[in-house]
């Protein structure tokens, strides 16, 4: 195992009714006058919006708003964001949504404690050496951003998807109410599934991981995977929804990499550049990759994929440990299928051209500047190949 650091310090806030703690955990954490931040308008149908406020007002903290952050969050925003804050003298930024509406609050974050252009830190120009407080109320279980490290910010000028991870934009406190959950349509629960046991097995696919951490890894794959199913049947399970909702923030939180050395990432920084291109949803364009990536680097580590299809998805041992860790990709397709979700480029509704595969290869090379993979280090071809697998 490989040694880390484990830094979580976000206070977490979990359970049913838990918005009315909004305006306490704001002064809590010396806020007095906050943005709230949202999406494309959920938070106003379902009544959360003004709950927030009301929660807000009998604190009495000052509050502003800014709306509209779409999914793969748009620049143009944050810079709105940064110049609305300054304005009004906003001292902690209060997002209410998922893992755009977090993340943009994120990126005004970094804008409003750092000089200068803040793309440069999502374009390796610089690093922030800050970011404003941020309590997050999460409204969908997924990104786990209420708990991460990570902003990933889409600059419309040139489709440019970007991540800028540092432990200063990790949230003050997470309200998670796993109601708030139940009025998000069925294929964004499934979605989010899919991004939660795909930030565990980011960090699970990789060398020499530590005993613990792939005990606690597995358990919260079997668990996300059977509340998964049972939230296809029933939406409204609220011991599903919960379950979830935790997994969400410890599946990206460090918890289940410690010890991995960083994992591999080679499916989400592929889908990113699908994402920034072709405007999917993040949880739906992994899982349309990573079959196509499992069965290119298997051969690397047959008897790591046979692991997980044992321990994780309950396949029978097979003769040799490729034809179990076969079986085991097989097993994920099919979960992937029985919540909804795509197993290829074409069935999320992207069917890129050759030309077009050239490019996302170029640019997720650049992104991750030719060191992408931990199971099996791609180059740019490995990448258009995974790409072409998976049309
Ligand atoms: O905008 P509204 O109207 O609120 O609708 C949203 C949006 O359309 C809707 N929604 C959210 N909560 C709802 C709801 N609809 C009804 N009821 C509710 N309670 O769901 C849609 C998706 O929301 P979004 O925030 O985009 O989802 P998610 O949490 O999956 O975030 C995806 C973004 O996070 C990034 C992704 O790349 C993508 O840009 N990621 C961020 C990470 C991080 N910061 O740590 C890590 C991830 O790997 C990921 O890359
Ligand atoms: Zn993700």
């Amino acid at each position: 195992m490989m040694n880390f650091e484990y830094y979580t310090p976000t206070k977490v806030v979990f359970g049913k009714g838990t918005v009315e703690k909004a305006g306490e955990l704001v002064k809590q954490f010396g806020g007095s006058k906050v943005l709230i931040h949202y999406g494309g308008g959920s938070v106003k149908r379902t009544g959360l919006l003004d709950r927030v406020k009301a929660a807000l007002d009998a604190a009495g903290i000052a509050h502003v708003e800014l709306g509209g952050v779409v999914p793969n969050p748009r620049l143009s925003l944050v810079y709105e964001g940064i110049e609305l804050c300054r304005k009004e003298g906003v001292d902690l930024l209060l997002p209410v949504g998922g893992g755009s509406v977090i993340d943009s609050a994120k990126a005004i974050g970094y804008g409003l404690a750092n000089d200068g252009d803040v793309w440069d830190f999502y374009d390796f120009k610089r690093a922030p050496t800050a970011c404003m407080p941020i309590g997050a109320i999460v409204t969908i279980a997924a990104a786990g951003s209420e708990m991460s490290n990570s902003s990933v910010i889409t600059n419309e000028n040139g489709w440019l998807k970007r991540g800028c991870n540092t432990d200063y934009c990790r949230p003050k406190f997470a309200i998670m109410d796993p109601e708030l959950t139940m009025t998000l349509p069925a294929y964004q629960t499934a979605c989010g599934c899919a991004d939660i046991l795909m930030h565990t097995m980011e960090r699970y696919f990789n060398f020499d991981v530590m005993d613990l951490t792939d005990a606690l890894a597995e358990g919260l794959m079997r668990a996300v995977i059977a509340a998964s199913r049972e939230l296809v049947a029933d939406p409204n399970n609220y011991e599903a929804r919960a379950n979830v909702m935790w997994a969400s923030s410890l599946s990206h939180n460090g918890l289940t990499g410690c010890g991995a050395g960083g994992g591999d990432w080679a499916c989400h920084r592929l889908e990113h550049e699908v994402g920034g291109m072709f405007d999917v949803a993040h949880g739906a364009g992994l899982a349309a990759i990573w079959g196509s990536w499992a069965r290119y680097v298997l051969p690397e580590d047959p008897a790591r994929f046979a692991k997980f299809a044992v321990n994780v998805l309950g396949v029978e041992p097979q003769a040799d440990a490729t034809a179990t860790a076969l079986k085991g990709v097989e097993a994920m397709e099919d979960f992937y299928r029985a919540i909804g979700m795509p197993t290829n480029l074409r069935e999320l509704g992207v069917e890129p051209t050759e030309a077009q595969i050239l490019e996302l290869a170029e640019k997720c090379d650049i992104a991750t500047r030719g060191k992408l993979g931990a199971v099996k280090h791609l180059t740019r071809e490995d990448m258009a190949n995974i790409y072409r697998m998976a049309k």
